[in-house]
Order: structure tokens, then sequence, then C-alpha cells
């Protein structure tokens, strides 16, 4: 098993998880068990999809400050352009199965539907992030990398918008399918928060490694003596 030796696990179980969503749509296109409403179905399927890999891309620095586990840092490209792939998916079905390609009839919606304003705008602002994603762009934009890349602060809150919204549910009265959409804007809320540089240095020096790994040399006990 010469393949599965060059990944490493977590890589195997992101490449999994990423596929799994559209190994089960085409699973269940062959076998023919849509729900009544199958366009509706892929939509919500992808787009939730798309914010859940968003959201996945953005535990990897933090996971790193606590566990000062480096990996989850070299996987933050491949979640974040898995998302971006299903994010792009999730448009083409809407534009595409939804709506039939009419350009007018689209613009009309988007201009109508505050949700999928909100929609649109994650998904246009997702697009110089996966572009810009690769090594090349970074050395060439140097500390403006970073800079363009601070826009996931704007995109994950915009992407939970869209999902709140889109279940035309209440915030303020909790009514509606509204729970759901909440729950990601909590664990997306709490991401960024972990993101910011005060408090990732207060996290890292609390981090629990320091708690459990042995103590420092200067207060390691001296061997005895022979
Ligand atoms: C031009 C861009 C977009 C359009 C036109 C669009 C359109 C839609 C539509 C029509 C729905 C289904 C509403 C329903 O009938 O229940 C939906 C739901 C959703 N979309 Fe989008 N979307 C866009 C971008 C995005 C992006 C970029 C993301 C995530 C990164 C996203 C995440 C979601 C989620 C999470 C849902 C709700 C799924 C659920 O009901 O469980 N969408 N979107």
């Amino acid at each position: 098993m010469k393949l599965f030796s060059r990944f490493t696990p977590l890589q195997i179980a992101i490449h999994l998880y990423a596929w799994s969503a559209l190994a089960w749509i085409i699973f269940q296109w062959v076998t023919g068990t849509f729900s009544i409403n199958p366009i509706q179905e892929l939509e919500q399927r992808t787009g939730r999809h798309a914010i859940t890999l968003l959201a996945l891309s953005l535990t990897c620095t933090p996971i790193n400050t606590i566990f000062k586990w480096t990996e989850p840092l070299k996987r933050r490209r491949t979640l974040g352009l898995y998302a971006f792939l299903y994010a792009t998916v999730h448009v083409i079905i809407f534009a595409d199965l939804d709506y039939g390609l009419a350009w007018s009839l689209i613009a009309e919606t988007v201009l109508q539907k505050p949700y999928i304003i909100a929609g649109a705008l994650t998904f246009l602002l997702l697009i110089p992030l996966a572009l810009t994603s690769f090594d090349v762009w970074k050395k060439r934009l140097g500390k403006n990398w970073k800079r363009l890349h601070k826009l996931v602060y704007l995109i994950a809150p915009l992407a939970v918008l869209h999902f709140a919204w889109s279940k035309k549910g209440d915030l303020f009265s909790l009514s509606g399918d509204i729970i759901r959409p909440l729950i990601y804007g909590l664990v997306i809320g709490i991401f960024l928060l972990l993101r910011i540089p005060a408090i990732r240095k207060a996290l890292a020096s609390f981090s629990p490694r320091r708690l459990i790994l042995l103590p420092r040399k200067s207060q390691q006990p001296k061997a005895d003596a022979p």
C-alpha cells in the first residue's frame, strides 16, 4: 500500500471527508433515492458541505496554537480549496439546474433576495483567496498575501448570514430552522476569535502541552549519582 504510506492519516481523513458529499450525491443519483425536491436538496447539501469545509479550514490555526501540532497548518489550503470547490458546485447547481442559465432571471433573483446577495458576495470574495492560495502567489504578494487572506474574517460571517437568511428564520425570536446556522455561527465566531493575534498569544502560553508535558530541563530532577 505505497499510496497510503505517502499520505498522513489527517490527509486521508480530509480527502475522504471532502469527497464523501459528492460520492453520496452520485450514489443517490444512480440509485434514484433523492427527495421529492432534488435540486433544493443538492443546493442545500453542497452549501452545507462548503461552509463546513470553510469552518474546518479555520480550525487549523487554533489547533496549532493550542496543541503545537503543525500538520493542520499544512492542510489549511486543501480545506479552503475544497470549500471553494463545493461553493462552485453549489453556484453551478443554482445557475444551471435551478435557473436553467436564464441570466436575466438569475440577476433579478439575486437583486430581490438578500440571502442570495450574501451568498454571491461570499462566493466572489472566495475567488481571490482560492486563486492566490498557491505558493507562487504567496511569494509574489509578500505581505499583501496575508492582508488579502484576512478576507476570511468577512467571508465566514457572510457565509453564516447567507445560511441563516436562506432558512427564512428569525434570529431574534429563534423561529424557523435557525438552530443549525446559529451553531455554525457560534463555532465559526469562536474560531475567528482564536485567530486574533492577542488571543492567540494568550492561548499559546496556556496551551495544554505546557501543562501536560514533562517539567522544563531546569526543573527536572537530577539523575541519582552513582
Ligand atoms: C452566487 C452564490 C450563491 C448562490 C446563488 C447561492 C444560492 C443558494 C440557494 C438557492 C440555497 C438554497 C436555499 C433553500 O432553498 O433552502 C442556498 C443555501 C445555502 N448556501 Fe448558498 N449560494 C451561494 C453561495 C454560497 C456560498 C459561497 C456558500 C458557502 C461557502 C453557501 C452556503 C450555503 C448554505 C450553508 C446553504 C444552506 C443549506 C441548508 O439549507 O442546509 N452558499 N444557497
